[in-house]
């Protein structure tokens, strides 16, 4: 894959722990030919397009139109034709967006520090049954994990960190839950 972004965008800091941690995504959602996956904070593509590769179809979204411009280019310049890519902000309210008429089995989110804690509550009611969280900030992986197995029955099956910042305190963690 190759990903083309300009200074100023969002990229990973650490491209050969990003390079580990994108193969470990897709081994770890063990993606196949039928799943829909929904990607949230989707950046420039870097999940997506990989993801795209081994599913059915990717739906992609992210807040920074930038962004998404640059991940409709990546995904055409990589000949992947089966990622659609929204902008939304994904801490406001969500209504009318198109993607939220359509069913998933499968999520990966890619939130800020923050978190997700806003965007939760729409993934069982699309239907998904397996969730990769990756996260910068433990603290706010740790809050989601519980309202995920606490409020909308998710199990948390896997863990880890990653030493995406070395010779900082700093770790990029990964998460999969699993319905049922
Ligand atoms: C940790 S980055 C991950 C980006 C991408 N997954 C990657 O691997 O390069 C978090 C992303 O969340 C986006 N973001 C931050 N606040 C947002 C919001 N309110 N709504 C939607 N996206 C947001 C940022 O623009 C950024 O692209």
């Amino acid at each position: 894959m190759e990903f083309h972004f300009l200074p100023t965008d969002f990229t990973q800091v650490n491209s050969g722990i990003n390079r580990l941690m994108v193969h470990r995504a897709v081994d770890m959602l063990a993606l196949k030919s039928d799943d829909r996956v929904l990607e949230l904070f989707c950046g420039l593509g870097n999940f997506t397009l990989p993801l795209a590769q081994n599913a059915a179809e990717v739906v992609a979204v992210e807040g920074d139109a930038g962004l998404v411009a640059r991940a409709r280019e990546n995904a055409k310049c990589n000949g992947i034709d089966n990622a659609t890519f929204y902008t939304a902000n994904l801490f406001e309210p969500l209504t009318h967006e198109p993607w939220l008429k359509h069913s998933f089995n499968k999520a990966l989110l890619d939130p800020p520090r923050t978190g997700a804690i806003e965007v939760l509550e729409y993934l069982p009611k699309l239907g998904v049954q397996q969730i990769l969280y990756i996260s910068c900030y433990p603290g706010t992986l740790a809050r989601d994990a519980g309202e995920l197995v606490n409020r909308y029955g998710y199990k948390l099956k896997a863990a880890g960190v990653m030493d995406m910042f070395p010779h900082t305190a700093h770790v990029e963690s990964i998460a999969l839950f699993e319905k049922g």
